[in-house]
């Protein structure tokens, strides 16, 4: 039997370091994605086994069914697909050609395509969030990353022409309609991410730390959050009520086609981001106020978990800048047969 799934990857437009914490964040599925094609063995006595090969990524993946441990698998990019596999179960086995248009590691996240891309070639069926949160346990297990719901989320649940506003306290997701007159680019710093796994684990614990004193962050009153003796605590619960209050008026502002609030909101977050929440770069800090000083420009922010990699603006569609123009596309797809 043959298998073709495809997901798309996504840009996070703004809400970073927020889902985790059961905040708010606004994604889009973007046209740029990872395509599979699976030939499914027939189902044999014993085991078998899961072969991938990408267009993009060295190596041959070879795993041995049932996977059992993600972690050491050789080369790399195998472990997201070896982790889905665990999480499904997976015992027949199937050789799949991996085919992307992604920039790998650029902040589009390649790798959550490929996961939510392998578990639907694999055999995943049930809710977009089912397979995200699959795919999000797969992606933990794999790379040790404690990361949230987001990216698999976007990547599974996208909606054609539109962004996704995600409550991360309740999984509901609200379709959000880009406006004809916003073109979104995602323009690459030049500097590979780096940290990201060791720094991101210390975010999300210094965060919990903090909603250990005054409660989910994103309700936490700003007076009680000034009243945090630590200060690198404070500096981080900061950033998380006040990202999400963001959030909710950038999404106003998408929904007014007020793209000038709109913009000045995601230079907010990018403040936010560089001085509470300590995850930016000098170079990610120029390169924004470069493509904000850029006619016809209306904002930009670094984006997802940072340290380096992309950053993406919101312009005028008569602009072109020096990077990818972005379009909301719909979530994953598989046709099987
Ligand atoms: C990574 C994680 C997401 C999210 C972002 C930061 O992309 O996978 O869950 O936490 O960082 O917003």
């Amino acid at each position: 039997m043959t298998v073709t799934a495809w997901a798309p990857g996504r840009v996070n437009l703004i809400g970073d370091h927020t889902d985790y914490m059961g905040g708010l964040v606004l994604p889009m599925a973007v046209q740029l994605g990872t395509r599979i094609t699976a030939t499914i063995d027939p189902p044999g006595p014993g085991h078998g086994h899961l072969v991938l090969r990408s267009d993009r990524l060295d190596g041959i993946v070879e795993l041995a069914l049932p996977v059992t441990d993600p972690t050491s698998v050789e080369p790399r990019w195998g472990r997201y697909a070896a982790g889905v596999a665990a999480e499904l179960g997976t015992t027949v086995g199937a050789t799949l050609e991996v085919r992307s248009d992604l920039p790998i590691g650029g902040g589009l996240s390649s790798s959550a395509s490929l996961a939510v891309a392998v578990a639907l070639a694999l055999g995943a069926d049930g809710t977009p969030l089912h397979i995200a949160r699959l795919c999000q346990r797969a992606e933990q297990a794999a790379t040790g990353v404690p990361c949230g719901i987001m990216d698999q989320l976007a990547v599974a649940a996208g909606v054609d022409g539109h962004a996704l506003l995600i409550d991360c306290a309740t999984d509901d997701v609200t379709p959000i309609r880009i406006p004809e007159s916003a073109a979104f680019w995602v323009v690459d710093s030049g500097q590979a991410r780096e940290l990201a796994g060791s720094e991101y684990a210390t975010r999300r614990t210094q965060a919990e730390a903090a909603a250990a004193i005054v409660g989910p962050l994103p309700h936490a009153l700003a007076a009680d959050i000034e009243a945090i003796e630590d200060p690198v605590m404070r500096a981080r619960a900061r950033h998380v009520r006040t990202e999400c209050d963001r959030v909710h008026a950038f999404a106003a502002a998408l929904a007014g086609d007020d793209l000038v609030r709109a913009g000045q909101l995601m230079v907010d977050s990018h403040r936010s981001l560089r001085d509470d929440y300590e995850v930016s770069t000098p170079v990610l800090d120029a390169l924004v106020d470069r493509l904000v000083g850029v006619d016809g420009v209306f904002g930009a922010r670094l984006t997802g978990a940072v340290f380096g990699g992309c950053v993406v603006a919101l312009a005028d569609p008569a602009v072109a800048l020096d990077g990818i123009r972005v379009r909301p596309t719909a979530g994953a797809t598989v046709r099987r047969g």
